[in-house]
């Protein structure tokens, strides 16, 4: 608890082209956001104070800005720097920063958007701590559910009560998380990741569509497996494939890939963190470590 404070206290926000204390940000009541959800996010994991994958999570902050029709309000470069000031503000080496855009303050409550509404800009960082070592050794419980969102899970958007439901429905069961099937009994994703299973050695992972978002942490598992000679495909997974994969794994921002090991109350494989994904971890910790070091 008081080093949660103690976090509080530290933190600087940007909202809006400040840099203040969290304590003292506000934001109007009439923000769309607030009031609608109207808006879209980032979640970006820094390590040794650098930006990780930025050209990819800046790409995707794109893409979610023109699929609602929100002005992107600053450029390429202007981005980068207020993440990168923001960043410098903190000490922690490893943090992982938030970035929200919302369409802005329109002070007569009316579903339909004003014309030229201003966008709120507003962004935060936090510590970026290590999995727990219980969850690498032993990894993490999840159910299966109903994909209860809409049909455009590939835009970032902040409006997240389906996600915050089936979160809360997991934990209802004594599960960590949930892993969502959609209404044509297709996998899409987890509650806050995407989904790999390894089969016969290779990686699978439904393709990119409306029904899930294109993770970014997904795309360097991609890139390390590519590395490695390890097989990497997107392919549609049933919850029959679920059931009979050898290995489960979350993939995420701040969690990296985190083993499945027990599914609806059954045993992943054998039911410890599988061979593949010790194997993928190690590299994945090398990539970071090339990253940091300048090298990728
Ligand atoms: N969420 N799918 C959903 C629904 C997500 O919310 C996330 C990440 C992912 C993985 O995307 P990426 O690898 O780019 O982090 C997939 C972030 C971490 C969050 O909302 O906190």
């Amino acid at each position: 608890m008081s080093q949660n404070l103690s976090v509080v206290s530290q933190q600087i926000v940007y909202l809006n082209g400040e840099y203040i204390p969290m304590s003292e940000s506000q934001i109007s009541t009439q923000d769309r956001g607030f009031l609608f959800g109207d808006g879209v996010y980032e979640v970006i994991p820094v390590y040794q104070q650098k930006l990780f994958a930025w050209e990819e999570h800046l790409q995707r902050l794109k893409n979610s800005l023109a699929a609602v029709s929100i002005p992107n309000p600053l450029t390429d470069d202007a981005w980068l720097d207020l993440l990168n000031t923001l960043i410098a503000k903190h000490p922690w080496q490893d943090q992982f920063v938030y970035l929200q855009v919302t369409r802005g303050i329109q002070m007569q409550r009316d579903h339909l958007p004003a014309d030229c509404l201003t966008p709120t800009i507003y962004a935060y960082t936090n510590p970026l701590k290590p999995v727990d070592a219980k969850i690498l050794t032993q990894g993490i419980q999840v159910v299966t559910l109903e994909d209860i969102r809409w049909l455009r899970c590939d835009i970032k958007a902040i409006a997240l009560l389906p996600n915050v439901l089936m979160k809360l429905a997991a934990k209802h069961q004594g599960a960590d998380d949930a892993i969502l099937v959609g209404r044509d009994g297709t996998i899409s994703e987890g509650s806050a990741s995407n989904v790999v299973i390894v089969k016969n050695g290779e990686l699978l992972t439904p393709p990119n569509s409306h029904k899930l978002l294109p993770g970014v942490t997904r795309i360097v598992i991609e890139r390390v497996a590519a590395s490695h000679q390890l097989s990497f495909v997107e392919r549609e997974l049933t919850l029959q494939d679920l059931q009979s994969a050898d290995e489960i794994w979350l993939t995420s921002s701040t969690k990296e890939a985190l083993p499945v090991t027990l599914l609806d109350g059954v045993k992943v494989g054998s039911g410890v963190p599988g061979p593949v994904w010790n194997r993928m971890r190690d590299h994945y910790q090398q990539y970071k470590a090339q990253f940091v070091s300048g090298l990728v």
